[in-house]
């Protein structure tokens, strides 16, 4: 299917909040995520100025949380691009195969919490652009 940064979406997560106690977040495997987890991974530590992700994915779905701190993540279809500003714990965004993915404008202390559809394969990444752009066109 080709896909489209429109088909890429916010997602509210489900938000215990205790005015006492602090705020507690819950991923449903399958309830609040619209795909089975097999992998989570975060990046963490990296330095300001410094950018993560300039790839695509052919066949991952990822739900991406600043579960702490705060960056921006670029997705790009070849066509159009879209950025989001990521800084709530509650919130997740859905990005779905054959996008381009840039993340950069991390704070210090900064986490980004991945879920992720597939088991690492790094015959699963698109890694350079100009072939990402022809795999884009030939996409149906
Ligand atoms: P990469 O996905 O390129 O990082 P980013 O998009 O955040 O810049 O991964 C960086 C390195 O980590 C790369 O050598 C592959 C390795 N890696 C794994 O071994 N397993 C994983 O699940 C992930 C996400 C990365």
């Amino acid at each position: 299917m080709k896909t489209t940064v429109f088909d890429c979406r916010l997602m509210e997560l489900d938000k215990h909040h205790s005015d006492r106690k602090g705020n507690l977040t819950v991923v449903g495997n399958g309830i609040d995520v619209p795909f089975d987890v097999k992998r989570v991974y975060y990046l963490y530590d990296v330095p300001g100025g410094e950018s993560r992700g300039g790839h695509a994915h052919k066949a991952l779905f990822q739900l991406i949380v600043a579960v702490s701190g705060s960056f921006s993540v670029t997705l790009d279809d070849g066509t159009g691009k879209k950025t989001f500003a990521l800084n709530r714990p509650y919130q997740g965004l859905l990005v779905v195969p054959g996008i381009w993915r840039t993340l950069d404008d991390f704070s210090s202390g900064a986490v980004c919490l991945v879920l992720a559809s597939e088991k690492y394969s790094e015959g699963d990444y698109i890694r350079d652009y100009e072939w990402f752009l022809k795999y884009k066109e030939y996409e149906f």
